[in-house]
């Protein structure tokens, strides 16, 4: 078996084949060398690829991936896609229409379609898939451009110059166990959540508080099919959509420590049952129990990584290397897909002629770290805050989580949504609804609190608030400063 796949437009053989290609195939060199051919490599290779780089694409395995994880792309991410002139990769793999929110606490509903950015256009609309198979079509997108070589191969290690620390390249080992290496001038590191790579040259770890546990069900009847569910309550949340006509996502947040997930009651498979499942609406309770009593759990840890500034030169860390945020409002490849157009903005050859001349790139990555922001840090803030909310663990929490219900309830959805759907992009109105939030939060306490009780709830507002400061604001400086 050989590890080098041919592009499809030329293969080694005939004479039609180009210098840069030769280069790549033959003496493993190219101008970019992109380390995981997943969500954010694949898109980053076709980009870069199209504005004439060569591109070396490394990924460990090229078998159709089977993850519980990038399932439902938000409007804001096919806006990015359509962008990048990847549209298509959602074409023919089973793509569900995503229109909105379906959120409900303790059984109660509200829907919460994505809103219109303006009132000509048309209605803005996300996807729900089978992570493996989009993937798939991105990887196809880059195999079928000339200027991207695909490798079937496991990055190892970087290879640095001893003397200026440079990134020059990578080792890795082929499947059939040999070693090899490849150069470039600039190395970009997208090895996903667990990456290798990262810790030496990352200023931050990976911080996990919680995982999600999924199932895939069969047949379920979602109560609003075409809206993603996010089911509330005063246990962590629950997320549900379609990821094919016939095949629902289940992800159950099991927090660390939490009680009924603990090897004394049995587990997180009791937790499902005993937990999960009576809280389920009807329709998805059959599936829900076939798919327990089948057993395929899988689980996947939900981490928050803030992104930092890259420093080393010939070396660029994008995707869950770089940045991470809770899975819960489904941001993860809005925020890669927005970042490659970013990059190929910044590093495009009108701009950076040559990657070799890596001080120039190391300038417009430090350009790209705050650029990138517009586009990220509501999704990273609104990941973190929502889901502190979501998973109300104490009375002050569960006081804001009830005014943010009751904020959808009065039809103040727009807003919310439009941030998490990656439409609209501005923090200030993060900042804005996540505060009107606290204070309907407040107004209910003393609403409901009896006349004898005033004090007491007025020292409950005093907590509450000063709860949702301690919510919103540690993220938001990290966004504003870091
Ligand atoms: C439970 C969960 C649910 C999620 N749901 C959503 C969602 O609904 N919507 C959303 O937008 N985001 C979601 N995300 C986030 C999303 O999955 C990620 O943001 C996205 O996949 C990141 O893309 P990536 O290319 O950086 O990493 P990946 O897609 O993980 O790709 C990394 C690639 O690198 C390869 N690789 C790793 N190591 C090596 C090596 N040494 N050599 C060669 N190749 C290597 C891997 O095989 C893989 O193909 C979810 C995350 C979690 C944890
Ligand atoms: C490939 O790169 C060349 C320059 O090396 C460029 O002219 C061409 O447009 C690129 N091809 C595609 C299909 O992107």
């Amino acid at each position: 078996m050989t590890s080098v796949v041919s592009n499809g437009h030329a293969t080694p053989s005939k004479p039609t084949i180009s210098h840069a290609e030769q280069r790549r195939v033959i003496h493993h060199d190219a101008d970019v060398l992109i380390v995981g051919g997943g969500i954010l490599g694949c898109a980053l290779a076709v980009a870069l690829g199209r504005q004439g780089r060569s591109v070396l694409l490394l990924e460990a395995s090229l078998k159709e991936p089977d993850r519980i994880v990038g399932e439902l792309l938000q409007p804001g991410g096919v806006n990015a896609l359509e962008q990048l002139g990847l549209r298509d990769c959602l074409d023919d793999i089973d793509a569900i229409r995503v229109e909105g929110y379906y959120v409900t606490y303790f059984g109660k509903p509200v829907t919460i379609p994505y809103p219109r950015q303006s009132p000509t256009d048309p209605l803005p609309e996300g996807r729900s898939f089978h992570h493996g198979r989009f993937v798939m079509k991105l990887r196809e997108a880059a195999r079928t451009c000339p200027n991207v070589t695909i490798v079937e191969t496991k990055v190892t290690e970087l290879i640095t110059c001893s003397h200026t620390k440079q990134v020059l390249g990578v080792e890795c080992v082929n499947r059939d166990q040999r070693q090899d290496c490849y150069f470039a001038h600039l190395t970009v590191v997208a090895d996903g959540y667990a990456s290798k790579f990262r810790k030496q040259y990352h200023a931050h770890t990976p911080r996990v508080k919680s995982r999600f546990w999924g199932l895939e069900l069969i047949d379920a009847k979602l109560p609003m099919p075409h809206f993603g569910h996010v089911l509330l309550s005063d246990k962590p949340p629950i997320l549900v959509y379609q990821i094919g006509s016939r095949e629902t996502r289940i992800l159950i947040d099991v927090p660390e420590n939490l009680p009924s997930a603990s090897v004394k009651n049995g587990g997180v498979k009791s937790h499902m049952r005993n937990v999960v499942l009576p809280s389920l609406p009807e329709g998805i309770r059959p599936s829900f129990l076939a798919a327990l009593e089948q057993g395929t759990l899988r689980s996947m840890p939900n981490s928050f990584l803030p992104a930092s500034t890259n420093k080393t030169h010939g070396l660029m860390i994008l995707g869950d290397a770089l940045n991470m945020r809770h899975p819960l409002t489904g941001g993860g490849m809005t925020v890669a897909f927005n970042d490659v157009l970013f990059i190929r903005d910044l590093l495009s050859p009108e701009k950076v002629p040559s990657l070799s001349d890596t001080k120039k790139v190391l300038k417009q990555l430090s350009t790209f770290h705050w650029q990138r922001k517009q586009a990220s840090s509501v999704i990273n803030i609104l990941a973190q805050a929502l889901y502190s909310l979501f998973a109300a663990n104490d009375e002050n929490l569960r006081a804001l989580q009830r005014g943010c219900f009751s904020y959808f309830q009065l039809g103040r959805v727009q807003g919310p949504v439009g941030l998490l759907g990656g439409l609209i992009q501005r923090p200030l109105v993060l900042f804005w609804h996540f505060f009107s939030v606290a204070f309907l939060s407040l107004w209910i306490i003393i609403r409901d609190a009896p006349l004898w009780k005033l004090p007491l709830a007025l020292i409950q507002c005093v907590l509450v608030f000063w709860t949702a400061c301690v919510v919103i604001f540690p993220y938001m400086l990290i966004e504003a400063f870091y």
